[in-house]
């Protein structure tokens, strides 16, 4: 008898390139596994810097790049150079990879961060997209800093710092990504290469048309005239990691603790994967957490207070204060416990992914941004979608900090934010629904790249 073998259509092989900072490796894996439901095969390449676990993600194909960065350079908090050399490094180990598997790979999707990918696939001639995690505005307020420093209007020679920036809205020169610029010119140039796109098919965006539609509408018209947008947020909404793609490891003691607090009355405090303190802004925090009188459920980042192991503060005085109305965990399970009923505010430094991670849970935010594109979102929480406060202020003072935790948490006008915030859910539920914007934009691309 004839058997006939069954054939399976081979799957598109599509690389992806996440940049190796815990909140950029998140939206790209979300990407991935997205992309891989929908009938793509995977390969993921990423950075010995902190590299990836293959064994969390067994459907993917991994590849290391030899980034070369020295020690200094792995353990210092100079992010601009770290990217930097990175960009310069692994251009020779994509172009190996891509001359090893020249007409097997369809597509490079690159995070917007590790801009040498363009070039190199455009060298191989194949096709790139670029991924970008942050918002439109945060691409705007960028853009217009290097302007500004183009025209000799920064530092500011006249007006405040206070002063809303011309045709910017409601973006004060203090909300304006400086700190990344001041230093050194080495995040200009990253800035510059960003948002530069030469051959890149299709730019996908962790964003919302609704959230922010005249900065997309602007970004359309200047700058990305001839190539698709797919604004599809929240990527971490559109297909869950089987397994965690969490650098540190999560410590899940915190939701026992968690399921004990009444509804809403907690608040989640995390500043990111980054963010570093002084000793002097984690007492004020945390003295303003106890004399608030609301459970808190905090993480402390090891590593990110500098010149202290990080919880030397719970001292006698702390812990007969606080007791059990506060859980202190080095890094948390953050989607579950936004997720948590028991979870009513989050003090953020308003990262972008932690910030579309707790409006999709309708969790109102205390803002206390630290760098780069925070401050623009800070801004963007409290004054144009109103679902947080700013905690403003050049010094933290625990006093402003019992303050702003008393209302959000039980004041009338961190009530409305509450509401607010829960609006901001459904709808962001809605785009995620069959016919909602995000599933049409990740449908079209998913079209987009079966048509190469
Ligand atoms: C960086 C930048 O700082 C940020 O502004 C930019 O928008 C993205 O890159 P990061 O500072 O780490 O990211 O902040 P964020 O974007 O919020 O990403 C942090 C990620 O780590 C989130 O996905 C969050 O869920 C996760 N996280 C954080 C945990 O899983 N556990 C924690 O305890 C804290």
């Amino acid at each position: 008898m004839e058997t006939k073998s069954l054939e399976v259509p081979k799957r598109q092989r599509l690389l992806l390139v996440p940049c190796p900072y815990q909140g950029h490796i998140n939206p790209m894996l979300h990407l991935a596994t997205f992309l891989h439901q929908n009938g793509f095969a995977i390969t993921v390449a990423h950075t010995f810097f902190n590299s990836l676990n293959p064994h969390h993600h067994p459907d993917f194909t991994f590849l290391r790049l030899n980034d070369r960065l020295s020690d200094d350079l792995v353990t210092s908090s100079d992010v601009a150079s770290v990217l930097l050399a990175i960009n310069h490094n692994c251009r020779a180990g994509l172009e190996e990879a891509l001359a090893a598997a020249v007409g097997d790979i369809v597509c490079v999707i690159h995070d917007e961060l590790m801009y040498f990918c363009e070039a190199v696939a455009s060298g191989f001639g194949v096709r790139s997209m670029v991924v970008r995690t942050t918002t439109a505005a945060a691409c705007i307020s960028r853009l217009a800093v290097l302007q500004l420093q183009a025209e000799n209007r920064l530092p500011l020679l006249h007006g405040s710092i206070e002063d809303e920036v011309p045709n910017l809205h409601p973006l004060r020169f203090k909300d304006l990504p400086f700190s990344a610029f001041s230093e050194t010119s080495k995040m200009a140039q990253i800035i510059l290469n960003i948002y530069t796109i030469t051959t890149s098919s299709a730019v996908i965006w962790n964003t919302i048309p609704w959230l922010e539609p005249s900065e997309l509408t602007q970004i359309k018209a200047k700058f990305c005239k001839k190539v698709p947008i797919f604004p599809i947020a929240p990527i971490h909404k559109i297909s869950p990691i089987s397994s965690s793609s969490s650098l540190l490891n999560e410590d899940s003691t915190c939701l026992p603790w968690l399921h004990k607090q009444p509804p809403n009355s907690v608040i989640y405090v995390s500043l990111g994967s980054i963010a570093l303190l002084t000793n002097q802004q984690l007492l004020e925090m945390a003295w303003g957490l106890a004399n608030s009188k609301q459970p808190f459920l905090w993480v402390v980042r090891p590593g990110s207070v500098q010149g202290s192991g990080g919880t030397e503060f719970v001292s006698k005085e702390f812990q007969e204060k606080v007791g059990d109305r506060g859980c202190i965990v080095e890094w948390a399970p953050q989607k579950e416990v936004l997720g948590h009923r028991a979870v009513g505010g989050f003090w953020s430094h308003c990262g972008w992914n932690s910030t579309l991670e707790s409006l999709s849970e309708g969790v109102p935010m205390l803002c206390r941004p630290y760098s780069g594109d925070q401050k623009v979102n800070s801004r963007y929480i409290s004054c144009v979608w109103r679902v947080g406060l700013a905690l403003e202020g050049h010094e933290l003072k625990r006093k402003e900090v019992e303050m702003g935790i008393r209302k959000l948490m039980v004041e009338e006008e961190g009530r409305r934010m509450r509401e607010r915030a829960m609006d901001f859910k459904r709808r962001i539920e809605d785009c995620l629904r069959e016919d909602g914007s995000s599933s049409l934009h990740l449908k079209e691309l998913v079209d987009f790249v079966m048509s190469f």
